[in-house]
Protein backbone atom coordinates (compact mmCIF):
# COMPACT_ATOMS: atom_id res chain seq x y z
CA UNK A 1 0.00 0.00 0.00
CA UNK A 2 0.97 3.54 -0.74
CA UNK A 3 1.87 6.06 2.08
CA UNK A 4 0.84 9.19 2.20
CA UNK A 5 4.32 10.84 2.37
CA UNK A 6 3.99 8.68 -1.61
CA UNK A 7 0.27 10.79 -2.19
CA UNK A 8 2.25 13.53 -1.30
CA UNK A 9 5.07 13.04 -3.41
CA UNK A 10 2.84 11.97 -6.08
CA UNK A 11 0.92 15.14 -5.10
CA UNK A 12 1.97 16.88 -8.83
CA UNK A 13 -0.01 14.06 -10.75
CA UNK A 14 -2.35 12.48 -8.15
CA UNK A 15 -3.88 15.10 -6.37
CA UNK A 16 -6.52 16.19 -8.39
CA UNK A 17 -7.90 14.05 -11.20
CA UNK A 18 -10.58 15.41 -13.45
CA UNK A 19 -13.98 15.14 -14.88
CA UNK A 20 -16.07 17.01 -16.50
CA UNK A 21 -19.45 16.08 -15.46
CA UNK A 22 -21.59 14.15 -18.29
CA UNK A 23 -24.14 15.40 -19.51
CA UNK A 24 -27.00 12.85 -18.28
CA UNK A 25 -29.55 15.16 -16.64
CA UNK A 26 -31.23 18.65 -16.72
CA UNK A 27 -28.58 21.17 -15.21
CA UNK A 28 -25.86 19.34 -15.26
CA UNK A 29 -23.41 22.22 -16.53
CA UNK A 30 -22.39 23.79 -19.77
CA UNK A 31 -20.36 21.19 -21.70
CA UNK A 32 -23.67 20.70 -24.10
CA UNK A 33 -22.23 23.68 -25.97
CA UNK A 34 -21.26 21.72 -29.62
CA UNK A 35 -18.33 24.66 -30.40
CA UNK A 36 -16.46 23.83 -27.32
CA UNK A 37 -14.11 21.66 -29.95
CA UNK A 38 -14.02 23.95 -31.99
CA UNK A 39 -13.06 26.76 -29.36
CA UNK A 40 -10.34 24.82 -28.40
CA UNK A 41 -7.54 27.30 -30.15
CA UNK A 42 -9.07 29.94 -27.96
CA UNK A 43 -8.90 27.83 -24.85
CA UNK A 44 -5.57 26.54 -24.96
CA UNK A 45 -4.46 30.44 -23.97
CA UNK A 46 -5.68 29.59 -20.59
CA UNK A 47 -2.72 27.57 -19.83
CA UNK A 48 -0.61 30.09 -17.99
CA UNK A 49 -2.70 32.79 -19.08
CA UNK A 50 -4.42 35.22 -16.51
CA UNK A 51 -7.35 36.12 -18.33
CA UNK A 52 -8.64 39.37 -16.83
CA UNK A 53 -12.83 38.10 -17.86
CA UNK A 54 -14.59 37.43 -14.59
CA UNK A 55 -16.31 34.16 -16.25
CA UNK A 56 -14.58 30.63 -16.31
CA UNK A 57 -16.73 28.80 -18.55
CA UNK A 58 -16.52 30.91 -21.67
CA UNK A 59 -12.98 30.47 -21.98
CA UNK A 60 -12.98 26.60 -21.45
CA UNK A 61 -16.29 26.02 -23.48
CA UNK A 62 -17.01 29.19 -26.19
CA UNK A 63 -20.62 29.00 -23.72
CA UNK A 64 -23.31 31.44 -24.61
CA UNK A 65 -25.10 30.26 -21.65
CA UNK A 66 -25.59 32.94 -19.13
CA UNK A 67 -26.07 30.40 -16.03
CA UNK A 68 -22.70 29.15 -16.99
CA UNK A 69 -21.46 32.23 -16.10
CA UNK A 70 -19.19 32.43 -12.72
CA UNK A 71 -19.96 35.82 -10.77
CA UNK A 72 -17.10 38.39 -10.69
CA UNK A 73 -18.86 39.17 -6.78
CA UNK A 74 -19.56 36.20 -4.81
CA UNK A 75 -22.52 37.64 -3.19
CA UNK A 76 -23.80 34.46 -1.27
CA UNK A 77 -19.85 34.04 0.41
CA UNK A 78 -19.19 36.27 2.88
CA UNK A 79 -15.68 36.87 3.83
CA UNK A 80 -14.53 36.77 7.69
CA UNK A 81 -15.46 40.61 7.91
CA UNK A 82 -18.80 39.76 5.74
CA UNK A 83 -17.79 41.04 2.95
CA UNK A 84 -18.34 39.26 -0.47
CA UNK A 85 -15.37 37.61 -1.71
CA UNK A 86 -14.73 38.47 -5.22
CA UNK A 87 -13.29 36.99 -8.74
CA UNK A 88 -10.26 39.66 -8.70
CA UNK A 89 -9.77 39.42 -5.06
CA UNK A 90 -9.04 35.39 -5.67
CA UNK A 91 -6.90 36.23 -8.61
CA UNK A 92 -4.55 38.43 -7.24
CA UNK A 93 -4.10 36.23 -3.60
CA UNK A 94 -2.97 34.09 -6.41
CA UNK A 95 -0.69 36.05 -7.88
CA UNK A 96 0.61 37.51 -4.58
CA UNK A 97 1.32 34.28 -3.04
CA UNK A 98 2.97 32.40 -6.61
CA UNK A 99 6.76 32.71 -6.38
CA UNK A 100 6.69 33.14 -10.15
CA UNK A 101 4.29 33.75 -13.59
CA UNK A 102 4.63 29.74 -14.63
CA UNK A 103 3.48 28.80 -10.58
CA UNK A 104 0.36 30.93 -10.83
CA UNK A 105 0.28 29.55 -14.67
CA UNK A 106 -0.09 26.26 -13.17
CA UNK A 107 -2.24 26.62 -9.94
CA UNK A 108 -4.84 29.50 -11.09
CA UNK A 109 -5.60 26.97 -14.11
CA UNK A 110 -5.57 24.05 -12.01
CA UNK A 111 -7.80 25.39 -9.68
CA UNK A 112 -10.11 27.28 -12.50
CA UNK A 113 -10.74 23.64 -13.58
CA UNK A 114 -11.84 21.47 -10.45
CA UNK A 115 -13.54 24.70 -9.78
CA UNK A 116 -15.62 24.11 -13.12
CA UNK A 117 -16.02 20.24 -12.13
CA UNK A 118 -17.16 20.76 -8.95
CA UNK A 119 -19.25 23.40 -9.76
CA UNK A 120 -20.79 20.91 -12.32
CA UNK A 121 -21.20 18.04 -10.01
CA UNK A 122 -22.95 20.60 -7.73
CA UNK A 123 -25.56 21.65 -10.32
CA UNK A 124 -26.07 17.66 -10.78
CA UNK A 125 -26.49 17.76 -7.37
CA UNK A 126 -28.55 20.02 -6.64
CA UNK A 127 -30.94 19.30 -9.26
CA UNK A 128 -31.68 15.45 -8.13
CA UNK A 129 -31.90 16.96 -4.15
CA UNK A 130 -34.61 19.29 -5.59
CA UNK A 131 -36.73 16.69 -6.99
CA UNK A 132 -36.64 15.16 -3.18
CA UNK A 133 -37.46 18.50 -1.14
CA UNK A 134 -33.49 18.51 -0.20
CA UNK A 135 -31.67 21.68 -0.79
CA UNK A 136 -28.65 21.74 -2.90
CA UNK A 137 -25.03 22.72 -2.18
CA UNK A 138 -24.27 26.72 -2.03
CA UNK A 139 -23.30 27.14 -5.90
CA UNK A 140 -21.13 30.15 -5.31
CA UNK A 141 -19.26 28.76 -2.22
CA UNK A 142 -18.26 25.50 -3.96
CA UNK A 143 -17.00 28.22 -6.42
CA UNK A 144 -14.57 29.72 -3.86
CA UNK A 145 -13.36 26.75 -2.56
CA UNK A 146 -12.20 25.16 -5.90
CA UNK A 147 -10.29 28.18 -6.76
CA UNK A 148 -8.47 28.76 -3.48
CA UNK A 149 -8.25 25.18 -2.43
CA UNK A 150 -4.52 24.85 -3.38
CA UNK A 151 -3.75 28.21 -2.55
CA UNK A 152 -1.12 26.64 0.18
CA UNK A 153 0.96 24.72 -2.73
CA UNK A 154 2.62 28.08 -3.54
CA UNK A 155 4.61 27.44 -0.59
CA UNK A 156 5.25 24.06 -1.12
CA UNK A 157 7.71 24.82 -3.54
CA UNK A 158 11.26 23.73 -4.45
CA UNK A 159 14.27 26.43 -3.96
CA UNK A 160 13.90 26.80 -8.15
CA UNK A 161 10.65 27.57 -8.21
CA UNK A 162 9.54 24.87 -10.77
CA UNK A 163 9.22 21.35 -8.93
CA UNK A 164 7.50 20.87 -5.50
CA UNK A 165 9.35 19.92 -2.46
CA UNK A 166 8.04 16.78 -1.63
CA UNK A 167 8.91 17.15 1.58
CA UNK A 168 6.67 19.54 2.16
CA UNK A 169 4.36 19.18 0.21
CA UNK A 170 2.17 17.02 2.90
CA UNK A 171 2.02 20.49 4.24
CA UNK A 172 -0.38 22.28 1.45
CA UNK A 173 -3.53 22.11 2.77
CA UNK A 174 -2.55 23.78 6.64
CA UNK A 175 -0.03 26.54 4.49
CA UNK A 176 -3.17 27.75 2.29
CA UNK A 177 -5.52 27.28 5.52
CA UNK A 178 -3.51 29.60 6.97
CA UNK A 179 -2.63 31.79 4.13
CA UNK A 180 -6.70 32.05 3.45
CA UNK A 181 -7.07 33.03 7.33
CA UNK A 182 -4.11 35.81 6.94
CA UNK A 183 -6.23 37.10 4.26
CA UNK A 184 -9.57 37.68 6.06
CA UNK A 185 -11.38 34.54 4.16
CA UNK A 186 -12.38 33.11 7.00
CA UNK A 187 -13.15 29.18 8.56
CA UNK A 188 -16.08 28.49 6.15
CA UNK A 189 -13.50 29.26 2.91
CA UNK A 190 -10.26 27.80 4.82
CA UNK A 191 -11.43 24.58 5.56
CA UNK A 192 -11.28 24.06 1.51
CA UNK A 193 -7.60 24.09 1.68
CA UNK A 194 -7.35 21.96 4.99
CA UNK A 195 -9.68 19.24 3.90
CA UNK A 196 -9.09 18.33 0.69
CA UNK A 197 -6.35 15.29 0.70
CA UNK A 198 -6.60 12.66 -1.13
CA UNK A 199 -10.39 11.09 -0.59
CA UNK A 200 -10.82 12.20 3.25
CA UNK A 201 -7.48 12.05 5.12
CA UNK A 202 -8.93 11.04 9.09
CA UNK A 203 -6.59 11.44 12.27
CA UNK A 204 -6.33 7.50 12.31
CA UNK A 205 -4.70 7.97 8.74
CA UNK A 206 -2.43 10.88 10.32
CA UNK A 207 -1.19 8.83 13.16
CA UNK A 208 -1.18 4.85 11.39
CA UNK A 209 0.93 6.48 8.50
CA UNK A 210 3.22 8.87 10.91
CA UNK A 211 2.48 11.66 9.42
CA UNK A 212 3.85 14.91 10.81
CA UNK A 213 0.99 16.70 10.49
CA UNK A 214 -1.18 17.46 13.98
CA UNK A 215 -3.39 14.91 14.65
CA UNK A 216 -7.17 15.52 13.25
CA UNK A 217 -9.70 15.09 11.04
CA UNK A 218 -8.05 16.53 7.16
CA UNK A 219 -11.52 15.26 5.51
CA UNK A 220 -14.61 16.98 3.93
CA UNK A 221 -16.60 18.54 6.72
CA UNK A 222 -19.60 20.62 4.35
CA UNK A 223 -21.37 19.16 1.43
CA UNK A 224 -19.35 22.07 -0.79
CA UNK A 225 -16.18 20.76 0.57
CA UNK A 226 -16.87 16.96 -0.38
CA UNK A 227 -17.82 18.40 -4.09
CA UNK A 228 -14.32 20.41 -4.18
CA UNK A 229 -12.28 17.09 -3.26
CA UNK A 230 -13.78 15.27 -5.18
CA UNK A 231 -13.51 17.38 -8.10
CA UNK A 232 -9.64 18.07 -7.73
CA UNK A 233 -9.19 14.06 -8.23
CA UNK A 234 -9.75 14.46 -12.00
CA UNK A 235 -7.10 16.92 -12.61
CA UNK A 236 -3.51 16.79 -11.42
CA UNK A 237 -0.81 19.44 -11.80
CA UNK A 238 2.12 17.07 -13.63
CA UNK A 239 4.39 17.99 -16.42
CA UNK A 240 2.33 18.42 -18.01
CA UNK A 241 -1.24 19.20 -16.58
CA UNK A 242 -3.42 16.53 -16.96
CA UNK A 243 -6.95 15.23 -16.75
CA UNK A 244 -7.53 11.92 -15.21
CA UNK A 245 -10.36 9.27 -16.12
CA UNK A 246 -12.51 8.34 -13.36
CA UNK A 247 -10.80 4.44 -13.49
CA UNK A 248 -7.59 6.24 -12.97
CA UNK A 249 -8.67 8.24 -9.89
CA UNK A 250 -9.95 4.64 -8.99
CA UNK A 251 -6.48 3.04 -9.19
CA UNK A 252 -4.67 6.09 -7.77
CA UNK A 253 -7.06 5.70 -4.75
CA UNK A 254 -6.71 2.30 -4.27
CA UNK A 255 -3.16 2.64 -3.73
CA UNK A 256 -4.02 3.64 -0.02
CA UNK A 257 -6.24 0.51 0.32
CA UNK A 258 -9.46 -0.74 -0.49
CA UNK A 259 -11.42 1.37 1.65
CA UNK A 260 -10.32 4.60 0.02
CA UNK A 261 -11.28 3.06 -3.35
CA UNK A 262 -14.71 2.42 -2.10
CA UNK A 263 -14.99 5.44 -0.50
CA UNK A 264 -14.11 7.62 -3.96
CA UNK A 265 -17.10 4.94 -4.89
CA UNK A 266 -19.53 6.24 -2.83
CA UNK A 267 -18.42 9.61 -3.76
CA UNK A 268 -18.74 8.50 -7.58
CA UNK A 269 -22.54 7.28 -6.37
CA UNK A 270 -23.46 10.58 -4.87
CA UNK A 271 -22.24 12.93 -7.29
CA UNK A 272 -21.69 10.91 -10.40
CA UNK A 273 -18.58 10.72 -12.80
CA UNK A 274 -16.86 13.04 -15.36
CA UNK A 275 -16.96 13.14 -18.85
CA UNK A 276 -13.61 14.87 -19.24
CA UNK A 277 -13.40 14.65 -23.27
CA UNK A 278 -14.92 17.83 -24.23
CA UNK A 279 -12.99 19.36 -21.43
CA UNK A 280 -9.60 17.80 -21.89
CA UNK A 281 -9.80 18.98 -25.57
CA UNK A 282 -10.95 22.31 -24.96
CA UNK A 283 -8.03 22.75 -22.35
CA UNK A 284 -5.50 21.33 -25.11
CA UNK A 285 -4.55 18.42 -21.99
CA UNK A 286 -4.51 14.75 -22.38
CA UNK A 287 -6.37 12.05 -19.59
CA UNK A 288 -4.74 10.06 -18.03
CA UNK A 289 -6.65 6.40 -18.76
FE1 LIG B 1 -5.93 20.46 -6.36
Amino acid sequence: MATRSDEAGNAASNDGAVFYVKQSGVGAGPGTNASAGADAGAATSLIGADEPCPFLTDELLGSTDPASAVPAVFDCVPDFDGAPVTWDRIRELHRSCAPNPAAFGLLWTHCRIVALLARDFARRYAFRAKRQGLSGPNEQLVVVGGLLHDIGVYRVFAADGTTFDHDRYLFHGLEGWLILHENGFGERIAGFARDHTGVGMTRRDVLDEGLRLPADDYSPRTLEEELVMYADKFHTKSTPPTFVSPAAARRSARRFGEAKARRLDRFAEKFGEPDLEELAAACGMEIRR
